[in-house]
């Protein structure tokens, strides 16, 4: 199944509770949540205390994408506020092994994700603990930015090792999703977009929504 994640960094952060509940009617199958620390990326968002509050507004599962230098010391709180999958950058400075360790011991889903220049093969080692892996479209930091299609190789060659392994573990896209990149991403073998500019500012969200999913549906893996 083709999953839509919206991307709450394009929201009314004013009205995100109400934004929140908005994408749960508008069909969205995770929400995508971008936590920035102004070190790690040069942009800061918001942090667990938050999360907590929105978590009530919505049953979608929190997708917490975690932009930060340190993941390990944060773990246990974006856990307890309501995280159901946790996604942390190979590039941070926490150990990564001890960080995953910490995701499942919580009882939450582990994921890793790549920078731009970052090789894809930095993630194997770890893909049999992992329920997601994603590959960013875009230098992290900032929504509304142009999608690179010269991810897609990595995207490919992710697919066909977890088709290798036999594992169960999905592969996100995030930075650039439109109608025309999301099929090239769908092809390349994702099936979890993250859309944070197309999604909020377009005029009719749930159609938007549903279109995504009919071309990511049609262009997968083909
Ligand atoms: C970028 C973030 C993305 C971003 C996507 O650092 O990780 O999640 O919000 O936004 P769009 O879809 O506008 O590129
Ligand atoms: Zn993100």
């Amino acid at each position: 199944m083709m999953k839509i994640s919206p991307s709450i960094l394009s929201c009314d952060y004013g009205r995100m509770a109400e934004e929140l509940k908005d994408m749960e009617i508008c069909g969205a199958d995770y929400m995508h949540i971008d936590v920035m620390d102004g070190h790690f990326v040069p942009n800061i968002t918001l942090g667990a205390p938050l999360v907590k509050c929105i978590r009530k507004a919505t049953d979608v599962p929190f997708d917490v994408h975690l932009m930060i230098s340190e993941p390990l010391k944060y773990i246990d709180d974006f856990c307890k506020a309501g995280a159901d999958i946790i996604t942390f950058h190979t590039e941070c400075d926490s150990p990564i092994d001890e960080t995953i360790d910490k995701i499942l011991a919580n009882g939450v889903k582990a994921s890793l994700t790549i920078k731009p220049k970052t090789p894809v093969e930095d993630i194997f080692p770890y893909l049999d603990k992992l329920s997601m892996v994603l590959v960013m479209t875009v230098e992290p930091g900032f929504g509304g930015q142009s999608f690179m299609e010269d991810m897609m190789v990595k995207v490919s060659a992710l697919r066909q090792e977890i088709e290798k392994r036999g594992l169960n573990c999905e592969i996100e896209v995030d930075g650039g999703i439109n109608e025309k990149t999301i099929a090239v991403a769908a092809k390349a073998g994702a099936d979890v977009f993250v859309s944070g500019n197309a999604i909020f500012s377009s005029a009719d969200r749930k159609a938007t929504i549903e279109n995504f999913k009919k071309i990511a549906e049609e262009n997968y893996c083909k």
